[in-house]
């Protein structure tokens, strides 16, 4: 029978940072009304690079750590909702440029909750004894979908990756238990993209915003919400309590959200890893940009358990719980 073993997390973030500040020379806004209802003070956007170059650079590094060949690479998933075409997949772009020649590669767009979407994907193909080795990316560009004179949603966001890698084991298993959901009903709180309907037989042509849209206050009552149960249901699947979990890392959206969420389970916000500060809300690379970083500072051990927990456009949320 076999597991997943992650062997390594990795991510990348664009060199160019964008501060509160340099966004009220934009827009009507100020660092205090952005830190303060959202925890957020700066960003990464990108410049040049597309969707695809940041998924090739975490790429390169998680096979580069784990030494081994891009040939030995035969799944890549990569979750994001702003790809760098609608085809191909940005997934096949990846696979292509870092010569992973015997891997199947797509993408899945669960929005915020995609990382966790695709890790749990990644490890059904393990699983069944017919696959390897997995990437596992989410990456995002989305200051190309954000309207940057909506004052609402464009302080929000920022771009960069984050991606692990994963093999199939039969002696170890990182991933204990998961909690994976939708409510397509309210697909409307959350809207970016819209392709509209222009063809030349047409009376009248759709002119719908191509632009992220979003009701923030129904989001955010969304997931303060759903995130505690979820999170429950993960524990209870795996016949444990939060005493055993070392760290919560969260979808990095914002910083009262994860603050009404710690206090509907009861637990102190420092068992909650937020890095939003530096990086606003990075949709699907926002976990794995945290996982890379508390992997690089040593703050994850061999054996110990977290839980990873994702909510967004879909409306979707995925938690899941991680044995290192
Ligand atoms: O990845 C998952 C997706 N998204 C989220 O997790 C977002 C969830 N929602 C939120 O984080 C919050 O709802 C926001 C941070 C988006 C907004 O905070 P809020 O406390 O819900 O503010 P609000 O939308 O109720 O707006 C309050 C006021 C409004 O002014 P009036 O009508 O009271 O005069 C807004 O126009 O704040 C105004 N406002 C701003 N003011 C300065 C909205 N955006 C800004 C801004 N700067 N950037």
């Amino acid at each position: 029978m076999f597991c997943s073993k992650i062997i390594g997390f990795e991510s990348y973030t664009p060199e160019n940072i964008i501060t509160n500040d340099d966004l009220s020379n934009i827009v009507e806004t100020s660092d205090e009304w952005i830190y303060t209802r959202t925890g957020i003070s700066k960003r990464c956007l990108t410049t040049k690079e597309n969707t695809s170059d940041f998924a090739i650079n975490v790429s390169k590094k998680l096979i580069e750590n784990a030494n081994i060949s891009p040939k030995d690479i035969d799944l890549i998933i990569l979750a994001t909702i702003t790809p760098d075409y609608l085809t191909p997949s940005t997934a096949c772009i990846v696979q292509g440029a870092i010569g992973a020649t015997n891997a199947l590669a797509f993408d899945i767009n669960a929005a915020c909750s995609g990382f966790v979407y695709a890790l749990s994907t990644a490890d059904k193909f393990l699983k069944s004894g017919l696959y390897k080795n997995a990437l596992v990316i989410g990456a995002e560009t989305l200051s190309k979908t954000v309207d940057w004179s909506d004052r609402s949603t464009c302080v929000l966001f920022g771009d960069g990756s984050g991606g692990a890698l994963l093999t199939a084991s039969n002696q170890y298993n990182s991933i204990l238990a998961e909690d994976l959901k939708a409510d397509g009903v309210s697909w409307q709180a959350i809207t970016g993209g819209k392709l509209n309907n222009n063809n030349p037989f047409l009376k009248e042509k759709e002119e719908e915003a191509f632009y992220l849209q979003m009701d923030g206050r129904k989001v955010f009552n969304f997931a303060t919400k759903t995130v505690p149960k979820s999170i429950n249901n993960v524990l209870e699947k795996a016949n444990i309590t939060l005493d055993d979990i070392k760290y919560i890392v969260p979808h990095q959206a914002n910083s009262r959200i994860v603050e009404g969420v710690a206090k509907k389970l009861n637990i102190s916000l420092d068992k909650f890893y937020l890095n939003l500060e530096s990086y606003g809300n990075t949709s699907a690379a926002s976990i794995p940009i945290a996982l890379a970083e508390m992997t690089k500072n040593n703050l994850l051990k061999k054996g110990d358990k977290i839980i990873i927990t994702g909510f967004g456009a879909g409306l979707t949320w995925a938690s899941m719980l991680i044995q290192i």
